[in-house]
């Protein structure tokens, strides 16, 4: 499964990659109907991945490698084996403990209709009855994900005093920050309008009652000394993103830009100046995503020319394995991408794998598969297993030194991934891994490439050149990305990092520089 310990053994890769800070999934007590996003008990470890000790034992051996760690909270919902949301099934109708949940009558002279038309996002409706203590066929509750996965009512203030104890639970423990899982999403309409499409109403403007939730976590984050950061997880277009950056609310927001954009010049042109432009408007940074545990991994996605369509649910279209071709276009253009995404100013999130130009697995067979999403849509969509899949370290053969040389590990990893280890990357300066390493190195030693400013020297769609200026100190560089097959003349400069051989002064197709 992976577990804090073997995380902490790893930790000198990260810190060799030339990271800054760590972002855990959720490792707390949770019966994993949603890979952990369905949290039994916020201030604990799962067993599955240790003890409260092995995570102070990872926070101090991350801390002495100069890395920060943010950790994952899940405030939207729990898992349906929490204790307040078992004891409100138990309380039943009318309860305080029901009233921690939105737990509502059906419609229909029986109230065996759900209350509304709103569809899950793991596909179904987004309500489940339950049965009452006395045996009868009861209320029904709201799920936005899966029916294990009950949403708090953010408009019950005891809400929101329980999740200050958990940060400040975990800040006493010396975390850095918090990722925020699905953070926009906390208050919804409780008239509960039916909607044409099934899709939930959920008020996120910046007059909403959920900045009121950001304005008292922050202050709680205030309260402890040094920097703490929060990045919030929302798909909300990049206005109302902005006003979760308020100055008085969370200081980042995943930017998925980069992931809805493909491999396409004017799209990525327009995400890189839109993103800026609107957290400009609250002074805030933005930042820089290509991959995550939601999505097809990019070498798959720009190998296979798809972009994503959901917001969680990679696209059915993707369910063969990429052939040989596809993987090397696939490979190439990531490699361009890791360039341009550590190019720019903010924060740049790498997930797992990334560095090592991992595919997607796209035929893990169909009983290993755990995603909810593959049950809760009769198994038309395949879900995001294929990006889950274990690392591989060493070795030739599976499980590649995730786990004793005989163990199964939680997917599958295919065979072909014995080329793609950590310790044959390593070995080869021209390797994923090699690169990310530069580019890393490379963003850690220009401050323009960190901060500052963004501007075009080239109209064409087909060939990005960003001047990036330092905003005090340091030298002004240039990043080129050519996104067409044809080898184009580069500017005059000193090269300083390439995604593929820079010949002649030629930069070949689907490649990536940094100038000086
Ligand atoms: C977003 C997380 O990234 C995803 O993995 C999870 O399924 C949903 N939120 C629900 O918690």
């Amino acid at each position: 499964m992976g577990d804090l310990r073997g995380i902490t053994a790893r930790l000198d890769h990260v810190a060799a990659l030339g990271a800054d800070a760590l972002w855990l999934s959720p490792f707390y007590p949770s019966p994993q109907v949603d890979a952990g996003y369905d949290v039994s008990d916020y201030c604990d470890v799962d067993p599955m991945f240790g003890t409260l000790d092995d995570f102070d034992e990872l926070l101090a051996a991350a801390h002495e490698r100069g890395l920060r760690v943010t950790i994952d909270l899940v405030p939207n919902h729990c898992s349906d084996q929490h204790p307040w949301f078992r004891a409100a099934v138990a309380a039943g109708r009318g309860s305080a403990e029901r009233s921690r949940f939105h737990f509502v009558d059906g419609r229909g002279p029986d109230g065996d209709l759900p209350p509304n038309n709103w569809r899950s996002v793991f596909g179904g409706p987004s309500w489940t009855r339950v049965t009452e203590p006395d045996g009868t066929p009861g209320q029904w509750y709201y799920h936005l994900f899966a029916a294990e996965q009950p949403d708090f009512d953010w408009g019950n203030p005891e809400i929101l005093t329980e999740f200050e104890r958990i940060l400040r639970f975990w800040l006493d423990r010396g975390v850095d920050g918090f990722r925020i899982d699905v953070s926009d999403a906390l208050i919804k309409d409780t008239t509960w309008p039916d909607t044409e499409d099934g899709s939930p109403v959920i008020p996120k403007d910046e007059s909403s009652a959920v900045h009121d939730v950001y304005r008292a976590f922050r202050r709680v984050m205030d309260e402890y000394p040094g920097d703490r950061m929060a990045v919030i997880e929302t798909g909300a277009p990049d206005d109302v993103v902005a006003a979760f950056l308020r100055p008085d609310e969370m200081h980042l927001a995943f930017n998925f830009r980069f992931v809805k954009a493909g491999w396409d010049g004017a799209s990525l042109r327009a995400a890189v100046d839109e993103s800026i432009a609107a957290n400009a408007a609250v002074g805030a940074p933005t930042t820089w995503v290509t991959d995550n545990h939601d999505t097809t991994r990019s070498v798959t996605r720009y190998g296979a020319d798809v972009t994503l369509v959901g917001d969680y649910v990679p696209d059915v279209a993707q369910e063969r394995a990429l052939d040989p071709e596809a993987f090397a276009r696939g490979t190439r253009r990531a490699r361009a991408m890791s360039v341009l995404l550590l190019s720019l100013p903010g924060a740049a999130y790498v997930y797992a794998g990334q560095e090592l130009g991992l595919p997607e697995v796209e035929d893990l067979p169909l009983e290993v598969l755990q995603d909810p999403a593959v049950a809760r849509s009769g198994g038309r969509v395949r879900g995001r297993d294929g990006c889950r899949v274990p690392l591989p370290w060493s070795g030739v053969r599976p499980p590649f030194g995730f786990a004793a040389d005989d163990a199964a590990t939680w997917l599958p990893q295919p065979e072909g991934w014995a080329s793609l280890t950590v310790e044959r990357q390593e070995a080869d300066p021209a390797s994923m891994l090699a690169l990310y390493r530069s580019v890393l190195a490379l963003r850690r030693a220009e401050p323009a490439l960190r901060s500052g400013s963004v501007s075009w020297e080239e109209p064409g769609p087909d060939l990005l050149v960003l001047r990036r200026r330092a905003a005090a100190g340091g030298r002004d560089l240039r990043v080129v990305v050519n996104l067409t097959e044809e080898p184009v003349e580069l500017p005059a400069g000193e090269v300083l990092v390439a995604s593929s051989p820079v010949d002649g002064g030629m930069l070949a197709g689907e490649s990536a520089v940094v100038l000086a």
